[in-house]
């Protein structure tokens, strides 16, 4: 099966690093034009970008915190001043802080729910314009299984990610009329600067997975890849879990 995205434009939220830097090779090597969203790490974005532009000239790159509107409002307007259009929009930029609910800050609480939730609303209802005015597009939200069965130390986090699974089902019912697609996936453990200092993290992982955790991140990029393609066109107000927890 050969996954054509040539022509796609293609947005990642919190493409800097990690997961969304990934995302973003993988679909530069396919041919699709590509959005580069970062906040704080400018360093990486701009290793990232001069990479890529090398052999993909359909590459910018956008500073924007996902939690201003108008930062929001900059990312898509420069997205559609060099492309035109927007075919997908991933909503991937997260962050963890965690705490015993005694001992978490008001701001622990705020910053998580702002960044992974309130982050996505921003980005949908900034992005679904242009899809409604196509009458085309595809959301996909990255959640996590800690949305669907809860982590101790990470209410916030939990929570946030609880809250862009409802976001996503509802979001469904409301864009289907115009032929955008609302899917949510909660991806396997994949070890990145969000959980590598917390080794008994990957354990447990191990230790609550069927099979080997090991491909858990070209799973969840070929899985994504997938999803952004004309292979997968029927599909919409799902939740996916990449994964093989018990
Ligand atoms: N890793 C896992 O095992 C796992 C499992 C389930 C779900 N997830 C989810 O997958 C997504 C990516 O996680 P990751 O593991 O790749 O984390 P990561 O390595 O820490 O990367 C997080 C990304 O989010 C961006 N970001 C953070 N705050 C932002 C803001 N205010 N505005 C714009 N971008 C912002 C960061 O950009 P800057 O550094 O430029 O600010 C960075 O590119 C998250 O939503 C996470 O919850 C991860």
């Amino acid at each position: 099966m050969t996954i054509d995205l040539a022509d796609k434009v293609i947005v990642v939220t919190g493409s800097s690093r990690g997961i969304g830097s990934k995302l973003i090779k993988a679909f530069s090597e396919e041919n699709a034009k590509i959005v580069i969203n970062y906040n704080s790490s400018e360093a990486e974005a701009e290793t990232l970008y001069n990479k890529l532009i090398q052999y993909n000239p359909n590459c910018i790159k956008v500073k924007a915190d996902v939690t201003s509107m108008d930062d929001i409002k900059k990312l898509y307007n420069e997205t559609i001043l060099k492309f035109g259009k927007v075919d997908v929009l991933i909503n991937n930029a997260g962050i963890c802080d965690d705490n015993l609910i005694q001992a978490m800050s008001d701001e622990q609480w705020n910053r998580v729910i702002d960044v992974n939730l309130t982050g996505v609303y921003l980005s949908c209802k900034t992005f679904s314009q242009i899809m409604i005015q196509q009458n085309f597009g595809k959301i996909i939200n990255i959640a996590s299984l800690k949305g669907q069965e809860g982590c101790e130390g990470q209410t916030n986090y939990s929570a946030s990610k609880a809250g862009v699974i409802g976001f996503t089902l509802a979001l469904a019912k409301e864009l289907g009329r115009h032929n955008i697609s609302v899917n949510a996936i909660c991806p396997g453990f994949i070890v990145t600067d969000l959980n590598r200092h917390y080794k008994e993290k990957k354990k447990l992982a191990e230790r609550r997975s069927l099979v080997s955790i090991e491909h858990n991140l070209d799973d969840l990029i070929n899985f994504v890849l997938y999803m952004c393609s004309d292979k997968m066109r029927s599909v919409s107000g799902q939740v996916f879990n990449v994964d093989s927890r018990k």
